[in-house]
C-alpha cells in the first residue's frame, strides 16, 4: 500500500533530502509544499495544502532558521516557528491526521554533562531557540498524538549545508575562522530522512506505541572546527576548494544569538524504538561534498 506523505518546506535540507529517499521507493508517494504554496505565517495556505495533498502522514519541515537574525525579529521567529507548528497541529487534530513536528538541539542551554535526552529539561540561550520550544509546546497542547523530533547539526549535499557553506567560504577566502569550543553530534540529512519515514510508517499504521518527544542525532561527537577542517581536507581530495581552518574559541565572534557550548544530543532512544543506523561521519562527509562540488560544476 501507498503511503502519501506531505511535507511543509521543500528546498530545505531535510525536505530535500526525504525527497532523494522518497524517490527509491515506490510506496511512498510525496507531496511537498514550498513557502510560496503552504507559508507557516498564513493558516489558511496551510489548509489548502492539507486538503489538496490528502496525505496520510504530514511532516513539518519548514521553519524560520536564521539563528542569529531571530535576536532583531522574534516575532518573526515566533510566528513560523511557534504559531504555524499550532496551526498544523490543529488543523491535523481536526482531521485525525498524523504530524511529525521538527524542532532543535537549541532548545537546551548546553549545561547537561551527557548528550541531552528527551529528559532533559529545555532552556534555550536565544530568541530562535525560544521560538522553537514554544513550536514545541504548542504542537503538544494542540495536539496529543503530534510528534516532535529534535534534530541538530543536520549536514548534507542539499540546500545551504555547514559543507555548501564551507566550501563556498573556502572558494573567497584564504583561510576559514570557526569555532573550536562549540561540540555537537553532526548528523546526516539522508538519515533524519529515514527516520522520519520509519515514524511516518509506524504512526500510519496506527497501532504504535512512539513517546511525542524524540531525538534524532548521530552517535558521535565533533566540534565545528573539526567539522570545517575534515570538510575542507574531503573537498581538497575530490580536487574543490581548500582553505586551512583557524579554530577560535565563541567568544570570538560577536554573534548576536548565545548557542550552547554543549550541543550533544543523545538519539539512542529514537535508534532502538525506530532501529535506526547512522551513516558513518566520514562517508556521509563524502557524499555531502561530492553532491556539492557536483553541484558547482553542473
Ligand atoms: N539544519 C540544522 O542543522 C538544524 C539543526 C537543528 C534543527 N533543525 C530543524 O530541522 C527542521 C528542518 O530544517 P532544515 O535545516 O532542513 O531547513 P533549512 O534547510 O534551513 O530550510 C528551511 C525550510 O523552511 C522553509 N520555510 C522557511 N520559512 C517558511 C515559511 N514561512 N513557511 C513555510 N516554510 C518555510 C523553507 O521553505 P522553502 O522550501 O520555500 O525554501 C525550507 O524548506 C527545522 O525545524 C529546523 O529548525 C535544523
Amino acid at each position: 500500500m501507498v503511503l502519501r506523505l506531505a511535507t511543509i518546506g521543500r528546498n530545505g535540507q531535510t525536505a530535500q533530502a526525504l525527497a532523494a529517499v522518497c524517490a527509491r521507493n515506490p510506496a511512498i508517494d510525496l507531496r511537498q509544499a514550498d513557502r510560496a504554496e503552504a507559508d507557516l505565517r498564513d493558516a489558511t495556505s496551510l489548509a489548502r495544502f492539507i486538503d489538496a495533498a490528502r496525505p496520510d502522514v504530514l511532516i513539518n519541515a519548514g521553519a524560520y532558521n536564521l539563528v542569529d537574525r531571530a535576536e532583531s525579529e522574534p516575532g518573526e521567529a515566533m510566528r513560523v516557528n511557534a504559531d504555524g507548528p499550532l496551526a498544523l497541529a490543529r488543523i491535523c487534530n481536526t482531521l485525525s491526521l498524523p504530524f511529525i513536528h521538527m524542532s532543535t538541539d537549541l532548545v537546551f542551554d548546553g549545561s547537561c554533562d551527557h548528550a541531552c535526552t528527551e529528559a532533559d529539561a529545555p532552556n534555550p540561550l536565544s530568541a530562535y531557540g525560544r521560538s522553537k520550544l514554544a513550536g514545541e509546546q504548542a504542537v503538544a497542547a494542540a495536539n496529543a498524538d503530534a510528534i516532535t523530533t529534535r534534530v541538530c547539526w543536520v549536514y548534507s549535499e542539499f540546500a545551504d549545508s555547514f559543507v555548501a557553506k564551507m566550501i563556498g567560504i573556502a572558494r573567497t577566502q584564504p583561510r576559514l575562522k570557526v569555532v573550536s569550543d562549540q561540540i555537537g553530534a553532526p548528523t546526516y540529512a539522508p538519515d533524519i530522512a529515514h527516520a522520519l519515514l520509519r515514524l511516518a510508517q509506524q504512526m500510519h499504521g496506527g497501532q504504535h506505541n512512539m513517546p511525542r518527544l524524540l531525538h534524532l542525532a548521530a552517535p558521535w561527537t565533533t566540534s565545528r572546527a573539526a567539522m570545517a577542517d575534515a570538510i575542507m581536507a574531503e573537498s581538497r581530495r575530490q580536487g574543490g576548494p581548500f582553505a586551512p581552518v583557524d579554530p577560535v574559541p565563541t567568544a570570538t565572534f560577536d554573534a548576536p544569538a548565545r548557542r550552547p557550548l554543549n550541543a550533544r544530543m543523545s538519539g539512542a532512544l529514537a535508534t532502538d524504538l525506530l532501529c535506526l543506523s547512522w551513516t558513518a561521519w566520514d562517508e556521509g562527509l563524502k557524499r555531502s561534498v561530492a553532491g556539492v562540488l557536483g553541484r558547482h560544476s553542473g
